[in-house]
């Protein structure tokens, strides 16, 4: 059987098992109201990381242009060789201003970040603490350092003095978590982690990809959320702050002076677009100003309406106070045929299950927006109620 073959069965079993992932083809601009291909009717779009409404505002989209004129499309070079604009330095002197760090190096993702920090930071004797459900890209980023490794509940103070103190003390340690679980709309209890790190000097490092801009009074993530100070933040620009495409690294000057000396996906991959850079400048903008405020209250409000109202309807939906909101169905094919059926009825939502999610627990992720309207939202909520009352009726008619 040749690798071919082989590809062709694996991917028939996942079709089979209802978990081959296929792609709905957009056809208009990233919104709550998009139109995809096939369908006539513009659907409500309930599964973007959308979560301020920037990724279109004609702020951001004005500055990218700006960029695009005058700083023009791409650089063709690394940062260090050639790829460098004063617009880079000036978003990073923006992000650092914005998270209270002593400086930041830009990535094109945060997943290259991610995928960046631990290799270049910890040899064989330290030591990567690393709660259970974090994102795939702090996972690779881990496997990539040459350090003992380690993990913890992520939910579980207990537990992770538990991995400290088989990581020991002599060696650097770092913890590193998710500021928010994206599968779970969760957040980390940075308040109870991150003395337990400091007790036993291991430095925390949270990845705020799902609260940069929006959790916290002003937006700055799970660390103003709660009160402390992570040592190192990551984060991404490709969702609450316009959406694009990029990522970065927050801490202590020293520690972003050995990223940029070090790191290998900035020392070997391209420059972030100058368009990109300048919409995120224009994103913090917004964040940072009396709209951020209002779009942050709006996103709190949106958010209690769905998770009550679903509540009501006696949906399960995961406790929580973020945009986040896993509504728990536990069958795989039941999330799939629900999401398929919430689509026809105009409510574009993705169903999540295993291996993404662990076995059982399969679900549809809804993700709310401070763009949708209050009438988004409960035609939502009546489409959840229609699709299980039409699934549950054929089940019962189908069983003996
Ligand atoms: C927690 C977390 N970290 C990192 C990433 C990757 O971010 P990016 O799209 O910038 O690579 C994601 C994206 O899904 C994420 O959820």
């Amino acid at each position: 059987m040749t690798l071919y073959d082989k590809l062709e069965r694996k991917l028939s079993e996942r079709a089979q098992a209802g978990l081959l992932k296929r792609e709905r083809v957009i056809v208009s601009r990233q919104g709550t109201e998009i139109r995809i291909e096939g369908r006539a009717e513009p659907v409500v779009n309930f599964c973007a990381n959308n979560y301020l409404g920037l990724a279109n505002h004609p702020r951001v989209v004005a500055a990218a242009r700006a960029a695009l004129d005058g700083a023009g499309y791409g650089l063709s070079s690394v940062r260090f060789i050639c790829g460098t604009q004063s617009v880079h330095k000036r978003l990073e002197e923006r992000l650092s201003a914005f998270l209270g760090t002593e400086d930041t190096i830009l990535y094109t993702s945060c997943f290259d970040a991610n995928g960046g920090l631990f290799e270049s930071l910890l040899g064989p004797e330290d030591a990567l603490v690393s709660a259970r459900l974090n994102h795939a890209s702090i996972i690779d980023g881990v496997r990539l350092a040459r350090c003992r490794r380690f993990t913890y509940v992520e939910s579980d103070p207990a537990d992770l003095e538990r991995a400290l103190v088989e990581a020991g003390d002599k060696a650097d340690t770092l913890v590193v978590t998710d500021g928010v679980f994206s599968m779970e709309g969760t957040l980390a209890p940075l308040d109870r982690i991150a003395p337990v790190a400091a007790a036993r000097g291991a430095l925390l490092v949270v990845d705020d990809s799902h609260a940069t801009g929006f959790v916290g009074e002003h937006g700055r993530g799970t660390g103003e959320y709660f009160g402390v100070k992570p040592d190192v933040v990551t984060s991404t620009l490709g969702k609450a702050l316009g959406g694009a495409c990029g990522g970065f690294v927050g801490g202590k000057k020293v520690l972003v002076d050995w990223l940029r000396n070090s790191s290998r996906p900035y020392l070997f991959s391209n420059s972030l677009a100058p368009s990109l850079a300048a919409g995120a400048l224009a994103a913090l903008d917004i964040v940072e100003s009396g709209e951020g405020v209002q779009l942050r209250a709006r996103l709190g409000e949106n958010t209690r309406r769905f998770r009550t109202a679903m509540r009501q309807s006696g949906f399960e939906v995961r406790d929580g106070v973020h945009p986040i909101v896993p509504v728990m169905l536990g069958d795989a094919l039941l999330a799939a045929r629900m999401a398929d059926r919430l689509l026809e009825l105009g409510v574009y939502v993705i169903g999540f299950s295993y291996p993404v999610v662990p076995k059982d627990q399969a679900r549809i992720r809804v993700q709310l927006s401070a763009a949708h309207t209050p009438e988004q939202i409960d035609r939502a909520v009546e489409a959840f109620g229609i699709a299980a009352g039409e699934i549950t009726s054929d089940r019962s008619r189908t069983s003996p």
